[in-house]
């Protein structure tokens, strides 16, 4: 008979994401009218330039596997753009592996990179997916909590305790999901010297770089001994809105690179052709939908701040970045889960716990539909929250 191996058991099939989500539309089929906070997607189209490209591309020839790097256009393409943005120059011959979205990049990082038994830091809160990708890698991830509050800053004490003979690697994500907070550049000073020191690779999850509303994107590359050990995970899932193309990449120091190539192709060949060309065509005439769609995540995301001001006792840090805010509920004196039930339950309002990313009590509020569905949800919010509050206070009077 079947028997669960050891690496499943470590990965946990519930309390995550897919299940509010589910639970919030079985509640819209019955009729409900659900604001969907818990989505991590933008609710743009995709650029329509890029759709045609691929259309184009489906009815031509593009429909057969492309160089197991990628399509030798897109790889120059994310090589000329990323190395405008970092001030580098890419070579897309030796650095550059289109992957199916990031979270196949870090799995490639992961499997080629670590062998069994490897520890892999992880800054947490984070993305559910590194947990659970490190084990399957054969590798041991080790948590390592940020300090939220008024800013994410790194407890540099715990990471240099946390690290053993066995550290390989370590990943961040800034701006970060949940938490929207970013890195600042002193913390990325330390963690650039710290990893150097301690001779590990880091990944650098770049997904929300575009999103970004107040300070400057990060540049590790630009601080010393990290170029030849990094790796950059980015997709063109976020700041292009095309999660369902499953088109995003690796950058690579060049002595990585034909281990990386070796994973993704074991895994998948090579990313779909025609959702290539239609990234080609995004980069090309996608940027403007780009900036009008960060503008507006600007202000949706004050909607947002000013809603939790008016939220009694409510702790949350100012996100700079990403599409996600992220507070504790901790003096409600319920768990996230009870919390976000209640809010699906009795507002109608879909929100995941943070436990799935890490982080008891609080809660991620994801702003990824149009303003007025942010204003409204949050209005159910802040009456929920301070039904709940005063409840609260009144038991504890007594
Ligand atoms: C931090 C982070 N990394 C990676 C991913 C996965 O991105 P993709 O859909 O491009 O695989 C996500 C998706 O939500 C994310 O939030």
């Amino acid at each position: 008979m079947f028997q669960v191996t050891e690496k499943m058991k470590k990965i946990p099939f519930e309390g995550g994401i897919r299940e509010v989500l589910a639970a919030a539309e079985k509640m819209e089929r019955e009729g409900r009218k659900i604001i969907h906070f818990e989505i991590g997607r933008p609710d743009y189209d995709s650029p329509m330039e890029a759709k045609k490209a691929a259309a184009e591309a489906v009815m031509g020839d593009y429909v057969h596997y492309s160089p197991i790097p990628g399509l030798r256009e897109l790889c120059e393409g994310i090589a000329e753009w990323e190395g405008k943005k970092k001030g580098k120059t890419f070579n897309p011959d030796n650095q550059i592996i289109v992957t199916c979205g990031a979270v196949e990049a870090e799995m490639v990082s992961f499997v080629a990179l670590t062998d069994p038994g490897d520890e892999v830091l992880i800054l947490t809160p984070c993305f559910p997916a590194y947990m659970d990708q490190v084990v399957l890698a054969g590798a041991v991830p080790v948590t390592v909590p940020v300090n939220l509050g008024e800013s994410y800053a790194i407890d540099f004490d715990r990471l240099e305790k946390a690290v053993t003979p066995k550290t390989r690697m370590i990943i961040f994500n800034s701006p970060n999901n949940p938490t929207g907070a970013t890195i600042s550049e002193e913390d990325l000073d330390r963690l650039c010297e710290f990893i150097v020191k301690h001779d590990l690779i880091a990944i650098s999850d770049e997904c929300y770089e575009e999103f970004l509303y107040e300070g400057t994107p990060l540049n590790i590359l630009s601080r010393p001994g990290m170029e030849e050990r990094t790796i950059l995970a980015n997709a063109f899932s976020k700041p292009f809105s095309m999660t369902g193309w499953r088109v995003g990449y690796a950058i690579t120091p060049p002595h990585y690179y034909k281990y990386l190539c070796k994973v993704h192709q074991l895994f998948t060949t090579s990313t779909c052709t025609f959702s290539q060309k239609g990234a080609v065509e995004a980069l090309k005439s996608g940027q403007s939908q780009t900036k009008r769609m960060i503008e507006d995540f600007g202000k949706r995301r004050d909607v947002v701040l000013e809603a939790l001001e008016r939220c009694e006792g409510i702790a949350c840090n100012r996100p700079k970045g990403a599409f996600y805010v992220f507070p504790s509920i901790e003096k409600l004196g319920m768990t996230a889960l009870e919390f976000c039930s209640i809010m699906l339950e009795k507002e109608g309002v879909a929100l995941v716990p943070g436990d799935a990313f890490g982080l008891e009590k609080h809660v991620r509020i994801a702003y990824t539909c149009p303003v007025e569905a942010v204003r409204e949800g949050m209005e159910r919010f802040v009456r929920c929250y301070n039904q709940l509050y005063s409840s609260k206070e009144k038991e504890g009077s007594k």
